[in-house]
């Protein structure tokens, strides 16, 4: 198979066809057994741009350490407020600036376009960490991938996605990337943070999907729970979320409810809605998700800068 994601930009899952994803999945698990030399092969004297105009811990850092592990170096915008933008400068001259450093580029940013604008403006391959409320691709490829290493598995599997299904980026893309799998995916939230209707739209046909408000109606059916983090920052109003806050909590005495084998994941970072009980569980996949990251974003990066990946 040619490789999919070779000078491409990644903008949003829905670009990526189920095999592409299986290639990139093979191509996590090859980079798994490969030893620290040669890792290290493949992307020497390449140069990663994280241009992160909004907080980040785990996109930033994994994809700055992937890039690492596999011989590249980095540089970094970690705040609008240290750069030029602060003069304000636009986001097209930062990337047109940027672009002649780098060879390829993630872009994290409030608006959701910015990666496919940022992308039609620059030669250099650009990686969207997250546009606004509309999509965040490759946390989605972390997060199927744990799925599949987890359970052994990615078709038919029965998954609960808990939460701020309007604001939460990771949940469109994983939706979409999972659509692929004839997922039966279960949607629980409050009534105000209800999945927004284009992804409804979208997935008729795709998926199966319903919409719950109460997660102890379902989790005794179901393989996995994506938790997510109500997005604060992104509520329109104060007050809506002090309506939501709380609304749904993940403990010991819910998980009892479940499966035995009911993997909990989360985008991270949580607020509130996982208590730290449920960390020292069996069930508690979250942390070992994000670890995923590093590996697949390494992947993810070998493929977008080497024609022929390592056998
Ligand atoms: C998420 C994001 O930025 O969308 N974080 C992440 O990348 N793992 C989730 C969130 O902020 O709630």
């Amino acid at each position: 198979m040619i490789n999919p994601f070779y000078g491409r930009d990644i903008i949003s899952i829905r670009d990526f066809s189920k095999l592409d994803l299986e290639y990139l999945f093979r191509m996590s698990d090859k980079i798994q057994k490969l030893s620290h030399d040669e890792l290290k092969v493949l992307a020497p004297g390449k140069l990663l741009g994280t241009l992160f105009f909004e907080p980040s811990t785990r996109t930033r850092l994994s994809f700055e350490a992937a890039m690492l592990s596999i011989g590249g170096g980095t540089v970094s915008i970690v705040e609008a407020r240290t750069t030029s933008i602060e003069k304000g400068e636009n986001l097209n001259d930062t990337v047109k600036t940027v672009e002649s450093y780098v060879d390829i580029m993630v872009l994290r940013h409030h608006m959701e376009g910015a990666a496919r604008f940022a992308a039609q403006i620059t030669q250099k391959p650009v990686i969207n960490g997250g546009s606004g409320i509309e999509e965040h691709p490759t946390q989605a490829m972390l997060d199927i991938y744990t799925l599949l290493k987890l359970r052994g598995r990615i078709t038919n599997l029965k998954i609960a996605v808990i939460g701020d299904l309007k604001y939460g980026r990771t949940v469109y893309s994983l939706l979409y990337g999972l659509a692929n799998f004839n997922p039966q995916i279960f949607l629980v939230s409050p009534p105000d943070l209800m999945v927004r209707d284009e992804a409804l739209i979208d997935l008729e046909g795709k998926a199966k999907l319903s919409q719950h408000e109460n997660i102890e109606e379902i989790i005794q059916d179901v393989d996995a729970i994506y938790v997510t983090r109500i997005q604060k920052e992104r509520l329109p109003d104060p007050l809506e979320y002090e309506k939501v806050k709380g609304s749904y909590v993940i403990d010991n005495k819910l998980l009892s409810k479940g499966r035995e084998d009911l993997m909990v994941l989360h985008p991270l970072p949580r607020a509130t809605e996982i208590k730290s009980e449920v960390d020292k569980t069996p069930n508690a996949k979250y942390f070992i998700q994000a670890q995923y990251g590093k590996i697949v974003r390494a992947a993810l990066i070998s493929l977008m800068l080497n024609e022929q990946p390592p056998n």
